[in-house]
């Protein structure tokens, strides 16, 4: 399984990640927890100029897709093959959000370059928190460039990912989070999770079967 978790600044990505690994290892998986931009050492740095410095959007992007092809092809491509869970703290989504929505980049460019970077590999499942931005901001403590570029940015943001979970609804669940604490959204989680893989396997049953 290959889920990724997308959100604005302040989400609760991380604890949620932290959480629900601790929970699957528990039920005896093996798990992957990793992130992007980063995940492994050239992405790792990839990450350190990206997140503080003032760059063109365009020469942005495709830092986040070369850290994105390291990364993939080095962690997340044989973790799946191993049958390893991986679970990935933002993926192709972030870059559609960010650099397509809120920067204005061509969403059909960064299709592609997403595709090549990933060999078109998609998440099997995404799960998306959502909570109004003024109370993610508030929560994010150490803030990087993008928190700096303020709330509208961030709505352009949160907008793109309501927008691609309502196109892509067997892929995507959007979790509000805004009230919950985080064991309630890991509970919330999990049962995403359980659901969408027992569709998945139903899927892939009846592809067999053809
Ligand atoms: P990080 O500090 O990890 O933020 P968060 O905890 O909110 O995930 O920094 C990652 C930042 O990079 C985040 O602000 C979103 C941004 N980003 C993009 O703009 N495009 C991308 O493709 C990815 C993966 C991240």
């Amino acid at each position: 399984m290959f889920i990724t978790f997308e959100g604005t600044e302040g989400c609760g990505k991380s604890t949620l990640i932290q959480n629900l690994a601790q929970d699957l290892r528990e039920s005896g998986k093996h798990v992957v927890v990793t992130r992007e931009p980063g995940g492994i050492t050239v992405a790792e740095n990839i990450r350190n100029i990206i997140l503080h410095q003032s760059m063109e959007p365009l020469t942005e992007l495709f830092l986040y897709e070369a850290a994105r092809a390291e990364h993939y092809k080095k962690v997340i491509e044989p973790a799946l093959r191993d049958k390893k869970w991986v679970l990935c703290d933002r993926f192709t989504d972030s870059t559609l959000a960010y650099q397509g929505a809120a920067r204005g980049l061509d969403t059909k460019m960064i299709i592609k370059l997403n595709e090549f970077a990933t060999e078109g590999r998609e998440p099997d499942i995404t799960i998306v928190l959502d909570l109004p931005v003024e109370v993610g901001l508030a929560r994010a403590k150490d803030p990087n460039k993008f928190e700096a570029e303020g709330i509208a940015f961030q709505n352009k943001v949160r907008k793109a990912y309501l927008a691609l979970a309502k196109k892509n609804p067997k892929r995507f669940e959007v979790i509000p989070v805004e009230d919950v604490d985080p064991e309630g959204v890991c509970a919330l989680a999990i049962h995403a999770i359980v659901e969408k893989a027992q569709a998945l396997k139903a899927q892939a049953a009846k592809g067999k079967k053809k």
